[in-house]
Formats: structure tokens, C-alpha cells, sequence
């Protein structure tokens, strides 16, 4: 009778919670399944998985109009920083604070950067569940080798390898043809050829004369030789292009650290099928951009409390654990036992503690700034648009930013 009743009691208070997120890359898929897996065995609810394929492009729209037009999912992924904020203005987004507070992670967070990210006007509006950089190169072994060269240990090594990996018929980037990729991949080089000081100029202080400067001069230069490099990768999703430096097919591609995730799912081993570069071998920074979940306000009590339980299951230390190295990112909380992390992570780790961290993009400009560039960027690399012409439309999208 007792047990009966115990599991009525239960079933009341279950919800059936959809949480939307991009992962569908099979490293993603992996680690998005620690989540679900925890969620389910730790709590009474349901987590009924709402994985949009594409890319955060594709998805966010999606996400974002649910939630304007009255039918929000119980929690999505989002990257912390600017993309929520017209949500949370407009009272569509749950306040995390109360939980926030009495779980202290204002204590646990590392950096705190993560949790400001989540913060609008004092008030405490997502979960940060990771810290993913895009600040990498991925080199694989076996292009090297068939090209009888060394593994380079850095950009400039690396365009100088181009030629002899073309002659041995491998493409030397691999490239997604998608505007968000070729972004990401000016975002690396500018920090990599500009240096921290020039980008902090243009992105977080939004100078335009910094930007028409020399030192992104030479960003938009090297973006022409990329765009050469990366002329016969013709793959569009970003983890296709992974696969191509799994394969053997190129000799690199520049995208964050979330490329570990295929990796490992290809059974690859760093330092020994493939080498990771933070700051593509020349400034070892990383700028910590990640992911967060948000939950949108739903006026069901039993929706609620399943949504305090995902928060609060997100962020607790195995699950934490469970989820970064299956994803290749690092985990929020500095409290945490990372010894199982591969050669990258622990690269990633030391340049953390050793304070070397940018805010992201998602966290300087408002999406609209980013599908500007963005939109420059996707033309900048499909055409034969001069550096200089490239550079000051950027210069102009700068100056009008916000
Ligand atoms: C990013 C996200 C990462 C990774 C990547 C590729 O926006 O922060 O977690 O999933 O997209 O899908």
C-alpha cells in the first residue's frame, strides 16, 4: 500500500521535460546523453530529447521564435552572454536566482565570467554548463606523414607545410562552407596575428580605426591564404571537416574545442593521431565562450520543478564531469577531478589557470553585430574579395555596433 502510494506521489509531481539543444554531432550526441542519462536516474521526470540538427545558425532562430510565439520547451541550450538578452527582457526566461544562491555558485563557478554571463540586471537567468574555446588548430598525424613532414607547431609552419601537403593530394584546411565556421575561424587568426591588445580594441571596445589598423591588416591577409588553403574542402557541416583531419584527407582545421568530442568517438588519441594548438601555436589564449541552459517560463508547478531539477543536475560535480569529457570542453566548476582529461583538455586547463581567458564573442556583441559579420565573413571567403575591401566593411560594422 505504501509503495503505491509513494509512486502516485511521485507520477504527480513528473513532468515530461523537452530541452532543445544543436548536438548532433556523434561526439555531441555522446555527451548531451550524459545530461538525459543523469536527469532521468537522479529525478522523477522525463527528459524528451530535442536535439535540432544543423548548427547553432539554424537552431537559435527556432528556439528563440518557440519561445516569442507561446510555445517554449521546458530548457534549451544557448551560448551565455548577449543571445538571450531580449528574452529575459521581455519576462520569457525563468530567474535561477533563488536556486542559484542556495547551491553557491557564485562559489563554485571558475571564472566568474560565466556566471556574469548569465546575469542581467542582478538576477541570475541560466545555468553556464561549460567552457569552450575556439582559440585551436587540429593537425592530423597521418596527413603529416604521408607527406613526409613534421607535425607543425604553429600557424606560420603550418601555410608553410601547404605546398607539399598539396602535392601529396591532401587539402590543407579542412573548412565548413557555413558562415558561423568562417567566422570562428577569423576570430582565431585575429587573435592569433592581431594579439590580444588590437582585438580587445575592435571587439570589446568596438574602435573602428583599431580595426582599419595594421595589425588586422595582416588578419584579412591571412584570411586570403586560408581561403586558398581551404579551396578544395568542400564539406559543409563543421564535424564533415573534422572528419577530413581524422581521416587523413587534410592536414587541419581551426575550430574549437568541441572537435575533440569526434576524436574521441574516432578513437583517436592526442599527441599521437592528431596535435591540438591553443592560440594556433602563437598566443596561448583562449577565450571562454560555452554553453548554458535557459528555461523559459511555463506555469505548470510540475514543469518547474522538473526545471529546477535539470539546473541543478547541470551543474552538480560528476555530472560535470561526466559531460566535459565526453565534450571536450571544460567543466564550470573549479572543484572538480579532471584527471581523466586527454592531452588537449589538461593543455586547456593549464592556460585557464594560468589566467590566460578572453570573453567570448557571444559576450561583446548582440547577435545582430555577429550575423552582420557573420554575413560579411560567409562572402569574405566564397569570393575573391580583396583584404582590403573586406577590412573596411568589417571597420564599418564595427563602428556601428552597439
Ligand atoms: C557551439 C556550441 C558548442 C558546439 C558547437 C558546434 O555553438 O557552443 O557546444 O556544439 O556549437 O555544434
Amino acid at each position: 500500500m505504501a509503495g503505491t502510494f509513494l509512486a502516485g506521489a511521485g507520477a504527480a509531481h513528473a513532468a515530461d521535460l523537452e530541452v532543445t539543444h544543436w548536438w548532433t554531432s556523434g561526439g555531441e550526441a555522446a555527451a548531451v546523453s550524459e545530461f538525459a542519462k543523469a536527469f532521468t536516474e537522479n529525478t522523477d521526470h522525463n527528459w524528451v530529447d530535442g536535439a535540432i540538427a544543423g548548427s547553432g545558425g539554424t537552431a537559435r532562430p527556432i528556439i528563440i521564435s518557440r519561445i516569442i510565439g507561446g510555445d517554449p520547451m521546458g530548457a534549451t541550450q544557448l551560448n551565455h552572454g548577449r543571445q538571450a538578452e531580449e528574452l529575459i527582457e521581455a519576462g520569457l526566461l525563468t530567474d535561477l536566482t533563488e536556486l542559484a544562491e542556495k547551491e553557491g555558485w557564485k562559489d563554485v563557478v571558475n571564472p566568474s565570467s560565466l556566471l556574469d554571463a548569465c546575469t542581467y540586471e542582478g538576477r541570475i537567468y541560466c545555468v553556464p554548463v561549460n567552457i569552450h574555446s575556439w582559440q585551436w588548430i587540429w593537425l592530423s598525424h597521418d596527413a603529416y606523414e604521408t607527406a613526409g613532414l613534421d607535425v607543425p607547431a604553429d600557424w606560420n609552419e603550418f601555410v608553410a607545410s601547404a605546398p607539399k601537403l598539396q602535392e601529396a593530394g591532401i587539402v590543407p584546411l579542412a573548412m565548413g562552407q557555413q558562415s558561423w565556421q568562417q567566422n570562428g575561424a577569423f576570430g582565431v587568426l585575429a587573435i592569433a596575428i592581431a594579439g590580444v591588445d588590437a582585438w580587445r580594441k575592435v571587439v570589446v571596445d568596438r574602435d573602428a580605426d583599431a580595426a582599419m589598423g595594421p595589425e588586422y591588416q595582416k588578419v584579412f591577409e591571412a584570411i586570403v591564404t586560408a581561403r586558398e588553403l581551404a579551396a578544395d574542402s568542400n564539406v559543409q557541416d563543421w564535424n564533415q571537416a573534422t572528419n577530413m583531419v581524422i581521416t587523413g584527407k587534410a592536414g587541419a582545421q581551426i575550430m574549437g574545442d568541441w572537435a575533440q568530442g569526434e576524436f574521441q568517438i574516432a578513437e583517436q588519441v592526442a599527441g599521437e593521431d592528431y596535435t591540438c594548438l591553443p592560440g594556433l601555436g602563437i598566443n596561448e589564449i583562449l577565450d571562454t565562450g560555452g554553453d548554458a541552459f535557459y528555461f523559459p517560463v511555463i506555469d505548470d508547478p510540475a514543469v518547474q520543478e522538473a526545471q529546477m531539477a535539470l539546473a541543478s543536475t547541470l551543474i552538480s560535480p560528476d555530472v560535470q564531469v561526466a559531460f566535459n569529457l565526453k565534450k571536450g570542453s571544460l567543466p564550470v566548476r573549479g572543484d572538480v577531478d579532471l584527471s581523466a582529461a586527454n592531452d588537449c583538455m589538461q593543455k586547456g586547463l593549464d592556460i585557464l589557470k594560468a589566467g590566460g581567458i578572453l570573453p567570448s564573442g557571444e559576450m561583446n556583441l548582440t547577435p545582430d553585430t555577429q550575423t552582420q559579420i557573420e554575413d560579411l565573413m560567409a562572402e569574405f571567403w566564397s569570393t575573391d574579395m580583396s583584404a582590403g575591401d573586406a577590412q573596411a566593411r568589417y571597420a564599418d560594422i564595427i563602428r556601428s555596433s552597439e
